[in-house]
């Protein structure tokens, strides 16, 4: 049996299919209910519904053996894991973005609002900028529109949130998507099941990309 961390949610929902197609169904996954373990004995495979940012965490732990996360968390919590394949899902990029009329003072650090705190912190360590981090949990394009920060350091997909909330993106620095991440135990003592489950995915991905190229 292997087991999977599945992030809830719309990449969560994306992932599941992709698993799916390529033999790992689990049709009690579309019940109804508060339950966060399925599984189909038949397909040896047993999901784990868990926050997107503790994906890494179960995976890590041995809690479970396999799953799937942004590359945003992998690249914040640098957990100690291997990562096997670029599933292509869940395409989006960090950015550094501002109020539209931001105009920089380099006489002073930059205050930076985050959820990515050690994202933010080796960007600007790049620049050679200082920088002071205010962390956040959600709602960072708040911060510069009440002024307690100069600019966010966070994901940005179609851009909407950007748009409607009047702010500019001054930097896209890391193109981010889902990626599939495997326990270092669980690769040597499940292995023929986890390269398994990993050749399917990485077929499934190169025939998706290859539709959309034509
Ligand atoms: C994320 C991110 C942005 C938004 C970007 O927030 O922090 O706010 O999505 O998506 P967009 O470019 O498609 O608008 P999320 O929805 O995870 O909520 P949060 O504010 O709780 O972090």
């Amino acid at each position: 049996m292997l087991n999977i961390a599945l992030p809830k949610g719309r990449l969560g929902d994306q992932v599941y299919e992709l698993l799916a197609s390529v033999g790992y169904d689990c049709k009690s996954i579309y019940d109804e209910n508060r339950k966060l373990v399925f599984e189909n004995e038949a397909n040896g495979v047993r999901y784990l519904l868990v926050k997107p940012s503790d994906v890494a965490i179960y995976v890590e732990h041995h809690a479970a053996d396999v799953g799937i996360v942004g590359k945003d968390i992998l690249m914040e919590s640098n957990p100690d894991v291997y990562e096997l394949l670029d599933l292509g899902l869940g395409k989006c990029r960090m950015c550094v973005a501002a109020k539209e009329d931001y105009v920089e003072d380099r006489d002073r650090p930059v205050r930076v609002a985050t959820k990515f705190t050690n994202i933010a912190k080796e960007h600007y360590a790049a620049l050679s900028r200082d920088i002071d981090i205010i962390k956040l949990n959600g709602s960072i394009e708040l911060a510069p529109i009440l002024g307690l920060s100069d600019v966010i350091v966070d994901i940005v997909e179609s851009g909407n949130t950007i748009r409607e909330n009047h702010l500019k993106i001054l930097e896209e620095f890391l193109p981010i998507s889902a990626r599939f991440i495997v326990n270092k135990g669980s690769f040597e003592f499940k292995n023929e099941a986890i390269r398994t489950m990993a050749g399917r995915l990485s077929a499934a991905v190169q025939e998706r990309e290859k539709r959309e190229e034509a």
